[in-house]
């Protein structure tokens, strides 16, 4: 392509380091698209004549054909998607091939490219998403009242219910859906047009192509248009936070499938057995998305990384945009499709969350309120005297419900034994109807208002 000012080929080691078509393959598509809307627009505004402008047209889609269907070589030599589609298109129509570049160039092209690669892949993970949260919503509603431990620094709280658990997840992945829509708004300006970094002495009209490929608007400043990368690490940001949120269900998904919890059943579909010890069940699905949201930071960290020191406009390292992006992406796809999987596919073992949502005097709590509203003492006080009531059960070694009325009356003379409905961890939960509190009929409340709005936003928009 620059033989006019180079005498000899690459180094063979040049040709390895600088070639990227072996990763940016996988933007045909979106090449090939923002071409032909680029040929339009040369013929539209009579830079190229129609004629010119046809066979370049039907030579691209001759490509896409070819590229679907798998025959297509791909080849290093030729560096990169943009070089390797270009120089396929002169074998077929020739000369003409070499007028498709007027006015732009790799530098605007890739980034055109890029973008609209982007945006697809957050139109697709924000429908994964809700895909999970519909997974989450639907076990909540089955579950509103289903009491379990609710803890803080892992130790038992105050009872909730899992319904009410499973919720607090719709709600992180509401705020991921949040952040993958404004990335997809704030970066949906079509940089084509910028060409190498100035703009273009053509008539070219970048508001038409902006238009053919669906972009708001054209960028404002050509500059920008060719080094900007924000909007690959606003979307690499957005993906690090959900994957975040998918890291910590799964590992609350591996705690309650332990023996110790056994809050919840995987089926087989979700669990793997031990070659060595035949009682095992483990949950890989749910470690693997943990393991894997190291790989979406990292491809975060590695963008921010490699543009931190750039000087304005495109340079070289920009190519490295790609393969932690489609990697990150590509995990985060998977990870999203294993946590629905695996939310469907989880049986919750009521009775033994239920045992557990009473152990490590989880009530206390109820018990200190109920000093504070019935015999009106100051909170304070009734965490003092519920704390001497707490050490007083643990000496004994039994629950707090397990004391006699005379033994609470030695610390607190004026506890009746109303004392005791407070202590059920039924009771507790029902008692927590606070707006976005744990009580059942909050729960339920919520899972229908959740159910009603994913199923509104799957509906295709007009
Ligand atoms: N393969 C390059 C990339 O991904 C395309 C842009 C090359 N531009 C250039 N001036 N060398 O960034």
């Amino acid at each position: 392509m620059w033989g006019g000012r180079f005498a000899t080929g690459p180094d063979a080691i040049m040709e390895e380091i600088n070639a990227s078509i072996d990763f940016d393959q996988r933007l045909w598509r979106q090449d090939i698209r923002g071409s032909l809307a680029h040929a339009a627009m040369l013929a539209e505004t009579g830079i190229l004549t129609r004629e010119d402008v046809d066979v370049i047209s039907a030579g691209l889609k001759g490509i896409e054909a070819e590229i679907e269907a798998g025959r297509f070589t791909f080849s290093r030599a030729l560096e990169d998607i943009h070089m390797n589609i270009e120089s396929n298109l002169k074998d077929r129509i020739g000369l003409a091939a070499g007028r498709l570049h007027t006015a732009r160039s790799r530098n605007d092209q890739v980034a055109t490219d890029m973008r609209l690669w982007v945006r697809d892949a957050l139109d697709q993970l924000d429908e994964q998403v809700a895909d999970l949260q519909l997974a989450l919503a639907e076990k909540a509603d089955t579950y509103a009242g289903a009491v379990m431990p609710g803890f803080t620094h892992l130790q038992s709280a105050q009872p909730v219910t899992f319904g009410h658990h499973l919720l607090a997840y719709v709600e992180m992945l509401a705020r991921d859906r949040g952040r993958l829509r404004d990335a997809r708004e704030r970066m949906n300006e079509s940089p084509l047009g910028a060409a190498a970094l100035a703009g273009t002495s053509f008539p070219i009209d970048r508001h038409m192509t902006a238009k053919a490929l669906g972009f708001a608007r054209p960028t404002a400043n050509s500059l920008d248009s060719v080094s900007d990368r924000d909007f690959v690490l606003e979307t690499l940001s957005a993906a690090s936070i959900c994957a975040m949120h998918l890291s910590r269900l799964a590992e609350e998904i591996v705690l309650w499938a332990t023996p110790q919890f056994g809050f919840v059943k995987l089926s087989d579909k979700f669990s793997t057995g031990s070659s060595i010890m035949p009682q095992k069940r483990n949950p890989d699905a749910a470690e693997l998305v943990r393991g894997k949201a190291g790989r979406v930071f990292g491809a975060l960290q590695g963008l921010l990384t490699m543009m931190k020191g750039l000087p304005l406009t495109y340079s070289k390292d920009m190519q490295e945009d790609k393969e932690g992006t489609f990697d990150a992406v590509q995990t985060l796809s998977l990870c999203l499709a294993a946590s629905a999987g695996m939310v469907r596919d989880m049986q919750p073992d009521l009775k033994t969350m239920k045992k557990a949502a009473g152990l490590g005097y989880a009530t206390a709590t109820d018990l200190a309120d109920w000093l504070v509203r019935v015999l009106k003492m100051p909170f304070r006080d009734a965490h003092h005297v519920t704390g001497r009531l707490v050490g007083l059960a643990s000496s004994k070694g039994v629950g707090l419900e397990k004391l006699s009325l005379a033994e609470m009356q030695e610390v607190e003379p004026k506890i009746s034994d109303e004392i005791f409905a407070v202590l059920g961890v039924e009771r507790s939960v029902k008692s927590r109807t606070s707006y976005g509190g744990t009580a059942p009929a909050n729960v339920k409340r919520q899972a229908k208002r959740w159910l009603k709005q994913l199923a509104k936003d799957a509906k295709p928009q007009s």
